[in-house]
């Protein structure tokens, strides 16, 4: 649910905060350009300056390549054509079906869903907004099996619900209340909504379908009981009236993002859950203008700040109170009260999906921002495991986690999982990314053994702790790049590169004003203005994918280099300075967001969220065969500024995909993103969400249902009622083949 608006209007997706004074790209390479004494020298050896210092990978040879099965042609079915209809498409030959929607129950005495307003119990029902997705295949006897193509369980995130005027509308009978204080009711069931859901699924006679009955199934809300572990466990930031240890909060929210660790848990990330607090309009002189109000300030909440839905609203309850982020109580540590309950929220979460009497964890260590994915680079015994990051607002960073421990091939298959993620997550180290122009890059460690940390005179840092809650202050502190959005990463299997999705950046400006926006640079290149209608675009409009290769060292490395694998573009753009990758018709994409490589096929999935494009196309999928970082060159796009003077920015691009490395596979209904993908490991079943049909449908036209700017997937002939319904789809090759080939 992501808007390229720059205007006023709030979108609680799209939070803004990051007005760091660090250097951007773009100052980085002004300095270099002075220094050489050519900032506004000719274009033509500015150019050849820079290029002939660029450094790029060495291309190697072949052994980067996805591998096709015998007799198999991967990306050889026909590409899918851009649509506006309300439908899912996929290509002849495959059949998409959907199994797993909003509402659908998860407990074999939980009533039917009606689709009409009036259903509850959300607690045992599917979740909104499916998004982020794992597999995990089950053997006959229950056991967590590797090998399993038949049977298994989906761990699902439900990242938000659709709404407008504080309601999730479509979850109420009347489209609910858009004025405070809002009923109990009504907020419960949009408590409940949220957080993740694992379902059984199972083939049967050839056919894909949830199992109601199975004991395995279960929900995580808003609400559920979560322990805190990593350095913030204990800590004094942590301290809230419902745990004044500091080692429990409630819930997990705005789940996006999602990984599976190499010992068969489920990561989730918590994504947009500061626009669900709201603070006092005179909270800062309430906490005494300390630095809980930097930190407070820089994850997006001021004080005066409105919820999203008015969930404190509901009642005295402290499950409402809780929402309310203020200084209230008169305790020194906030045992009284709420101040520090948005530190419990902001991080990767893991949870054991086959014993859910094991409580959920929040890896704090991993870092409190924006969350996506978490992508694990490959797992090589005797050396650390690494993680990857990206944290999803404009203007901020990437970040890398790397274990103390070292990877043990027995840990692939352990007797206690979630023992094993507190021995791998909750000790390492934090990196964030810094992209130099040139083309390499740095992992910055964040801890307090660097001097910009420890001194940094625009926060306090106590401890590591501090740190790993704040990591955008400390991603600040250290001068880490501001990136146009960084959305999912994923690791290319064939190589360990690691690609990143920058889903676009409306702040990006030629000539930047006020502290939001930025000039472009080397790794946020581009800077432009789409037209949808009469409504300009500026910035980055529609994003990129940039890709990175670790050091010698490998995934503990602190050096890489990088390039931009592709550039989100329309088919017709001009190819000089938007479609730089050029598209065809059969490729053109905007805003990529997921991301995921095809354990079986190799094949890189890439999916869309975008508001950019679609006034031609609904968000797609493609399937995308990458080659490596360095198999293209550099490239120098020349800016003009008002006054006629040129700023030149150079960048390496990646050798432009042909027909038969990149194609459209998928285009869903109106108004939904394409997010989470998982397979059965013979890569002969694909899992994906349709989150959000209809998003743009008004909370007043709940009571016309023509007027749903979706009615998928009833219209498909799923489920009841006319209400759009975020939902799962299996998709099959009709063949028997793997997804594609
Ligand atoms: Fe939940 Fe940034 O997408
Ligand atoms: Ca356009
Ligand atoms: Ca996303
Ligand atoms: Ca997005």
């Amino acid at each position: 649910m992501k808007k390229l608006s720059d205007t006023a209007t709030i979108d609680f997706n799209d939070e803004n905060s990051n007005t760091s004074s660090n250097p951007t790209f773009d100052s980085v390479l002004a300095a270099r350009l002075s220094r050489r004494g050519l900032l506004r020298g000719s274009v033509g050896t500015m150019g050849t300056a820079l290029l002939g210092s660029f450094a790029v990978a060495a291309c190697g040879g072949g052994d980067d390549e996805v591998v096709a099965a015998p007799g198999e042609t991967l990306l050889g079915f026909n590409a899918v054509s851009k649509s506006l209809a309300d439908a899912v498409i996929v290509p002849a030959g495959y059949t998409a079906s959907v199994i797993y929607a909003l509402g659908d129950p998860l407990k074999a005495t939980t009533p039917a869903f009606k689709n009409d307003g009036t259903d509850a119990d959300y607690e045992n029902r599917a979740g909104d907004h499916h998004d982020g997705m794992e597999w995990f295949g089950l053997s006959g006897d229950g056991k967590l099996s590797a090998s399993s193509t038949d049977r298994g369980l989906l761990a699902v995130n439900h990242e938000a619900t659709t709404d407008e005027k504080l309601s999730s509308f479509f979850m109420h009978a009347n489209g609910g209340t858009t004025t405070l204080p809002r009923p109990a009711s009504e907020i419960d069931k949009e408590v409940a909504a949220h957080g993740i859901s694992v379902v059984e699924v199972k083939k049967t006679s050839g056919k894909w379908a949830t199992v109601q009955s199975s004991a395995f199934n279960f929900r995580l809300t808003a609400l559920s009981d979560i322990e805190i572990a990593g350095p913030a466990r204990g800590n004094a930031l942590m301290v809230t009236k419902f745990s004044p240890t500091g080692t429990r909060t409630r819930g997990t929210l705005n789940n996006c993002g999602t990984g599976k660790t190499p010992w068969g848990t489920f990561l989730t990330g918590e994504e947009n859950w500061f626009g669900y607090f709201t603070r006092g309009a005179a909270d800062d002189a309430a906490r005494g203008n300390d630095k809980s109000v930097t930190s407070l300030k820089r994850y997006g909440r001021n004080q005066g700040a409105a919820s999203r839905h008015g969930w404190e609203s509901g009642g005295t309850e402290d499950k409402y109170a809780r929402w309310i982020n203020s200084k209230l109580g008169a305790s020194a540590d906030g045992s009284d009260d709420y101040r520090n309950e948005m530190n419990g929220m902001g991080y990767i979460v893991e949870i054991d999906v086959l014993d859910k009497s094991r409580p959920a964890k929040k890896r704090t260590f991993l870092g409190r921002f924006a969350h996506e994915s978490a992508a694990f680079g490959t797992p090589v015994v005797g050396q650390p495991l690494v993680v990857y990051m990206g944290d999803d607002a404009r203007n901020e960073y990437v970040y890398k986690y790397v274990s103390t421990a070292l990877w043990s091939a027995a840990d692939a298959n352990p007797a206690d999982r979630m023992a094993t993620g507190d021995k791998y997550l909750d000790n390492g180290k934090l990196y964030v990314a810094k992209y130099n122009a040139d083309g390499s890059g740095q992992w910055i460690e964040l801890s307090l053994a660097n001097p910009l940390i420890a001194n940094y005179a625009g926060y306090k840092f106590a401890d590591q702790a501090d740190i790993v809650v704040n990591a955008r202050i400390a991603g600040d502190a250290v001068g880490a790049t501001k990136m146009d959005r960084p959305e999912w990463g994923g690791v290319n299997p064939a190589n360990g590169e690691i690609y990143q999705t920058l889903t676009n950046n409306s702040n990006r400006r030629v000539e930047p004003s006020g502290s939001t926006q930025l000039a472009p640079d080397a790794s946020n290149p581009r800077v432009y203005t789409d037209m949808k209608g009469s409504t300009a675009q500026p910035g980055n409009p529609n994003g990129h994918l940039l890709r990175m290769k670790e050091g010698s060292a490998g995934g503990a490395a602190t050096t890489f280099t990088w390039d931009i694998y592709l550039f989100g573009a329309e088919a017709g753009a001009d190819k000089g300075v938007v479609n730089i990758s050029s598209l065809t018709a059969d490729q053109d994409f905007s805003s990529p967001d997921g991301l995921v490589f095809s354990p079986s096929t190799g094949i890189c999935w890439i999916q869309t969220d975008d508001g950019a494009y679609t006034d031609v196309t609904n968000n797609m999928m493609l399937a995308a065969i990458p080659g490596r970082v360095g198999d293209g060159g550099k490239k120098t796009l020349s800016f003009t500024k008002a006054d006629g003077s040129k700023l030149d920015v150079v960048t390496a691009v990646g050798k432009a995909p042909t027909p038969s490395t990149l194609k459209r596979f998928l285009v869903g209904p109106v108004g939904c993103e394409i997010t989470g993908l998982c397979e059965t490991p013979d890569g002969k079943t694909m899992f994906i969400n349709i989150q959000h049909p209809g998003e743009n449908t008004l909370h007043a036209n709940i009571g016309d249902p023509a007027k749903y700017t979706s009615q998928w997937p009833t219209n498909a002939g799923y489920g009841p009622g006319k209400r759009p319904r975020s939902a799962t789809i299996v998709i099959t090759k009709n063949d028997g083949g793997r997804i594609g080939s």
